[in-house]
């Protein structure tokens, strides 16, 4: 602010405190006309930047629908047998929720007499493909037992640990597939449009500590969320959440080699580090933490909040919403909910390597993967996909249909849409790495995915080069 704008503010009777005399004033006609319209003489940064937002009064809210509060489970059998339950009758509770006609017990099946028309819903423990016929084999399993399911012409993708609605015809001591459904997602509206416009933004992978963080590209995004910058600013004025989706620091250790790569030698001073930054960010605006597989906790998932002990000053923030990961919340603003999944990802890569097609790992396999987790209501269908704790209830699983679902992870961005969800995987803040260099694999760097809560549209800002700009790969629709 310059000294002609504070006496231009001065000769309209408003003071100004001095936290906000370093702060850029982009348009002091509105701000002024802002002011005076809410009868506000005094002006501090809280009061700029709840009129900057348009709002005097908070009218989003968080509302935590699902989130792992750190309970412990060992890893021994019985654990798992309850954990496996677990998930096979919730899932098929939303199958049964969808047809729930005819359905039998595996044991039933058995004692039917051939060529019975037969209908169930398994767990697929198996998938192979007979070396002759081509056919695909499926071992299956309920609780009330196993047995053999041949798909003979069918191009549908089935994974292991799927639970599925199997319709067939018993031969030979086995199920000739007619056709199979998978639990999949509801189809989702549009949200309300009487809303003002409001805004979600999605960072990951922000990976501080490392020499390879991008810090102006981070600090332009500071700069931008403060209004300072005035590309798009009428977007930053009107963000109402931001969603941190994990790696928030580099950590330790985490891969071969790493410590040549680091700038920050310790977590908390790493967490320090990231405190500094998200302390600038307007305290009317929400931030939803969680962690991912570089954060200080360990890997098995669900992952609980960040710990405390490490990133201590982060709890400092006014604006932190801590969560699990997963973790699913409803958003609220101007009486208009939204469901959010979140999600670190870290069983996208396992797909990519199960599945051919999506080897590259580019923002197309990531969508696909997205939707296999989608259909399959679980975020790492296949065991062994990522690293679990046996808890007796399964995170994993996604009960509820999300208007978004989000993930990160695999340092690509992308914004898409299936059955009315949006897809969002939000890119990263660090150069390509000598792991990732190894492999081949180039991030996408400082992109940030936004969705606008009205009507779920969404795009792309880049915030990599001179000026914040639109970024169109990796951007399906808007
Ligand atoms: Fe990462
Ligand atoms: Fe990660």
């Amino acid at each position: 602010m310059n000294e002609n704008q504070l006496n231009i503010l001065f000769s309209n009777g408003i003071l100004v405190d001095s936290s906000i005399k370093d702060i850029n004033i982009l348009d002091l006609d509105l701000l002024i006309k802002s002011l005076k319209g809410k009868n506000i003489t005094f002006l501090d940064m809280d009061t700029f930047h709840k009129v900057y937002s348009g709002e005097t009064a908070d009218d989003s809210s968080v509302e935590i629908v699902k989130n792992y509060e750190g309970e412990i489970s060992e890893s021994k059998p019985v654990n798992w047998v309850n954990y496996f339950n677990d998930r096979f009758s919730r899932i098929k509770n939303i199958l049964i929720m969808k047809d729930r006609s005819g359905l039998m017990s595996l044991s039933n099946i058995k004692n039917m007499p051939q060529s019975s028309d037969v209908k169930t819903i398994a767990m697929v423990s198996s998938v192979s493909v007979s070396p002759i016929k081509k056919y695909t084999i499926l071992d299956i399993e309920d609780n009330t037992g196993t047995y053999k399911a041949i798909i003979t012409n069918s191009n549908q993708e089935i994974l292991e640990d799927q639970v599925i609605t199997i319709t067939g015809r018993k031969y030979n001591d086995a199920i000739f597939v007619k056709d199979i459904v998978l639990p999949d997602i509801q189809m989702k509206e549009k949200t309300k449009q009487e809303m003002d416009d409001a805004f979600i933004l999605f960072i990951s992978d922000i990976h501080i500590g490392s020499r390879l963080f991008v810090a102006e590209a981070f600090e332009k995004f500071i700069k931008w969320i403060n209004g300072d910058i005035l590309e798009y600013s009428n977007i930053a004025k009107l963000v109402k959440f931001i969603v941190l989706n994990g790696d928030l620091i580099d950590g330790i250790g985490v891969y071969p080699d790493q410590e040549k790569e680091l700038g920050i030698k310790d977590l908390k001073g790493q967490y320090d580090k990231l405190y500094e930054y998200l302390d600038r960010i307007p305290k009317h605006i929400k931030i939803l933490i969680s962690q991912g597989n570089h954060d200080a906790t360990h890997i098995a998932e669900p992952q609980p909040k960040l710990d405390r002990s490490f990133a201590g000053s982060l709890y400092n923030l006014k604006n932190g919403i801590f969560l699990s990961n997963p973790y699913q919340v409803n958003l609220t603003v101007s009486k208009t909910k939204i469901n959010l999944l979140s999600y670190h990802g870290f069983s996208i890569p396992y797909y990519a390597n199960k599945i051919p097609k999506y080897s590259k790992m580019d923002a197309e396999d990531i969508e696909s993967i997205m939707k296999i987790m989608l259909k399959s209501r679980h975020l790492a269908p296949s065991h062994g996909s990522t690293q679990l704790m046996p808890l007796p209830m399964d995170y994993l699983v996604i009960d509820e249909t999300p208007d978004i679902f989000a993930t990160g992870h695999i340092h690509k961005t992308l914004a898409s849409i299936y059955k009315g969800t949006v897809l969002i995987n939000s890119s990263c803040w660090q150069h390509q790495t000598s792991y990732q260099k190894k492999y081949g694999m180039v991030p996408d760097v400082a992109k940030i995915p936004i969705v606008n809560l009205r009507d779920k549209s969404f795009q792309i800002l880049d915030f990599l080069g001179d000026k914040v700009q639109i970024y169109k790969k990796g951007l399906k629709e808007v």
